[in-house]
Formats: C-alpha cells, sequence, structure tokens
C-alpha cells in the first residue's frame, strides 16, 4: 500500500522546504573554505540586521537548551538575583539551569494557559532587586504567547535587570527585536520557525548584555562562553568549535526566505493561520488550552472535546497514521489534548492536509465529526488570503 507522508507538525521540528534541504544535501566543505566564510559571516549579518541588534549575534551547534545555558552563563554571577517568569514546561526549565549556577531564584508562575503578565512582574521588580528576569516567549506546553514587549518596558522602567527571552518557539514567527523592544539577550535554534533541522543554536546579546559578560571574568563554562565564539562571529575563518557547515547554509537559505516574505509578512501571516487552525479546530469541539489574549501564533494546545471518548494514545496514533505526526501535552495538560505546531515555512496545503487529517483521526478515534466543518473554516480563511 502506498503509504502517507508525514507531516511533521509537532511544535518543532517543523516541516523543512525543499530548497533548504537541498542545502543539507550540499558537499560539505572546509569550514575554512572562503565562499563558506563568506556565506557564514551573511548569517551573523543578517541576524543583527533582521533583529535589530547593535550588539552580538552568536550561530553555534547546539539545541535551545544550550542557547538557555549560554545566555545564564554569560550575563549572571553567582549569588545574583533572577527572577523566572515561568508560564510552563519551558519556563520551568531556567530553574534547574539558574539553580545549577549558584543563582537565587524566585519564580513568577502562570496558571497553565494563562501568561504572567507586566503587572506582576512590576509588583515583583517593586519588592526585590533583580539583576536578571527571563521569559519565555512562546511557552510551547501551553501554546500561550507572554507579552514580551510590555515586560520590556516595566523591566527596563523598575530595575536595572537584565531580561532574557526564550525565543525557541517564536523567533522568526512572532515579532522580537532586541534594542526596540528592550531585550538583553534573545535565544533561539534552528528546528522551529526558522524551518531548518535541529542542531543549530542561535543567540542575541545586545550591548548591556556584553558590558556584564565583560566584568564577570573567566566564566566556568568553555564551549558557550561568549569570549570564545566573539572572534568567530566577528571573522568567520576563525576557529573555535566546528561550525555545522551545512546547517548554517540552511540558515541562510531559511534567513533568504524570510527576507522574500518580509518579516512583518511572516508575522501577520502567523497571526492569520494560527488563529484560522484554532477557529477550525474549536468548530469541531476541540477548546484551544491558551486564553485570550496570550493564544500563541505559532502552535496551540487543543484539548479534546468533552464526552467525546476520545482516548489521547489512540488519538495521535490515528492521526500519525493519517499522516500527521502531533505531540502530547505536558503538565496540567497531560493526556488532555494534543499539541501542534502552524509555524515556519508552512504553505495552504500543509494547513488544509493536517486539519483534514484531524477530522479523519477524530472518526477514526470514535468521535462523529462532520467531515469537512473545521476544513469549511480553515478553507473559507484561506480563500481569503
Ligand atoms: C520554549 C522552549 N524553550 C526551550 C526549548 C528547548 O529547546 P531544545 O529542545 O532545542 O533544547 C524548547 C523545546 O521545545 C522550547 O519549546
Amino acid at each position: 500500500m502506498l503509504k502517507t507522508r508525514k507531516l511533521v507538525m509537532i511544535p518543532g521540528p517543523t516541516p523543512v522546504v525543499r530548497s533548504i534541504q537541498d542545502q543539507m544535501g550540499r558537499e560539505t566543505v572546509a569550514f575554512g573554505d572562503a565562499d563558506f566564510v563568506a556565506d557564514f559571516a551573511e548569517v551573523v549579518s543578517d541576524l543583527k540586521a533582521l533583529w535589530k541588534c547593535g550588539g552580538e549575534a552568536f550561530v553555534f551547534a547546539g539545541s535551545g537548551t544550550l542557547a538557555m545555558e549560554m545566555a545564564i552563563a554569560n550575563i549572571a554571577g553567582k549569588g545574583e538575583n533572577v527572577l523566572v517568569c515561568s508560564n510552563g514546561f519551558f519556563g520551568d526549565r531556567f530553574i534547574d539551569l539558574c539553580e545549577r549556577k549558584g543563582l537565587n531564584l524566585d519564580v513568577l508562575p502562570a496558571k497553565w494557559g494563562e501568561s504572567v503578565t507586566p503587572e506582576q512582574v512590576e509588583s515583583r521588580l517593586a519588592a526585590k532587586d533583580y539583576q536578571l528576569v527571563t521569559v519565555t516567549h512562546v511557552e510551547t506546553s501551553t501554546g500561550v504567547a507572554a507579552p514580551i514587549a510590555e515586560i520590556a518596558r516595566i523591566v527596563r522602567k523598575k530595575s536595572s535587570a537584565l531580561y532574557v527571552v526564550d525565543g525557541v518557539a517564536a523567533t522568526g514567527g512572532v515579532e522580537e527585536t532586541i534594542d526596540p523592544m528592550g531585550i538583553d539577550v534573545l535565544l533561539t535554534c534552528s528546528q522551529k520557525a526558522f524551518g531548518v533541522s535541529p542542531g543549530l543554536a542561535m543567540l542575541w546579546a545586545g550591548k548591556r548584555a556584553m558590558e556584564k559578560r565583560a566584568t564577570l571574568g573567566r566564566i566556568p563554562e568553555s564551549y558557550i562562553d561568549f569570549d570564545k565564539w566573539l572572534p568567530i562571529m566577528h571573522n568567520p575563518a576563525k576557529y573555535w568549535g566546528t561550525p555545522p557547515v551545512n546547517l548554517i547554509w540552511a540558515l541562510k537559505e531559511s534567513l533568504r526566505i524570510m527576507k522574500e516574505e518580509g518579516l512583518e509578512e511572516r508575522y501577520a501571516r502567523h497571526e492569520r493561520q494560527g488563529a484560522l487552525v484554532d477557529a477550525a479546530l474549536e468548530a469541531i469541539g476541540f477548546t484551544v488550552a491558551a486564553k485570550k489574549p496570550f493564544r500563541a501564533p505559532t502552535l496551540s494546545v487543543y484539548l479534546y472535546p468533552e464526552g467525546s471518548g476520545i482516548d489521547d494514545t489512540t488519538f495521535r496514533t490515528m492521526l500519525a497514521e493519517e499522516g500527521v505526526q502531533s505531540a502530547g501535552c505536558l503538565g496540567d495538560f497531560q493526556g488532555k489534548g494534543f499539541r501542534m505546531g502552524h509555524m515556519g515555512n508552512i504553505d495552504k496545503h500543509t494547513l488544509v492536509s493536517a486539519v483534514g487529517a484531524v477530522e479523519r483521526a477524530c472518526a477514526k478515534s470514535g468521535y462523529r465529526v462532520q467531515f469537512g466543518k473545521a476544513l469549511g473554516v480553515l478553507q473559507e480563511g484561506l480563500a481569503k488570503e
């Protein structure tokens, strides 16, 4: 039997388009190759320009967690006070990371499906002196987007703390700018809204973050030390750790696609299409776990309709059989729904296929839906694009 193609609709990795795959299939060259060095330099320069960063940008082999660790290691000294604003599982990831670095930690948690608010951050900053505030832009366990620009304004106004944003499930799909927004460190990785295979970590450090690094002297970490990578980011002909040549090319192609689409339009597309997929699934009884106005444009947690009798494992197995890979839920939502990404270089075909497969998976799991109901909502919206 002809196998149904697998669409990778988990919240990362996301589908990798042909032109990006082609870059990964190229014959690998020496990292000192003059053409590659020029490509690498262009990638670093584009990252700085597109995310409006007057400081530095770093690209290196690793996953998002390594970039989180790099952020903390380079701008926080032992014994400093950190406020971790956590909207769920990945927000909490900063806790262990900060504890291991000997930081004094306070956690500002949100209810599952909601976000920490600027007002809550303001009252915490009024009560204590913090040197660092961390926020997860899009929390992948809940599909919640934090109001990062508003929180930035509060952090800047009310404290001298450095502001770290985890953009792993947002960067390239939701607006983020370093200098205009007042972000000191933004970190992300390749496998989400960039639509590149996993393996690349990225980090932007604004001027204040670089100044803080200079005050810390020799930090315990080696591979993720800003000081080790900076000479390479300024001149990729130099060597520190071997750059993943093909992934850098893939990222260059991803950035080319972003520039061609235009970042503003890319962010607007994510908003429109994210809302459409949400509306389509709501039409057949699913609940979007993230409360408005905190719904992320890049991914959603869809809770199974009450009384549907849907069994989580059965549903996601059926969905995979129908050609769509989804992710299970975490924490409070475990077993109650599924997570689906709608970010990166995805087109109308992908969205129609994904929503169609959800309808079939419902039917195959014993939840009777009217075929075409969710698709109808999606199609109406896509036809206006
Ligand atoms: C918001 C967020 N932060 C951090 C991470 C960790 O990234 P990685 O799995 O690439 O280490 C993830 C992973 O999904 C994430 O969604």
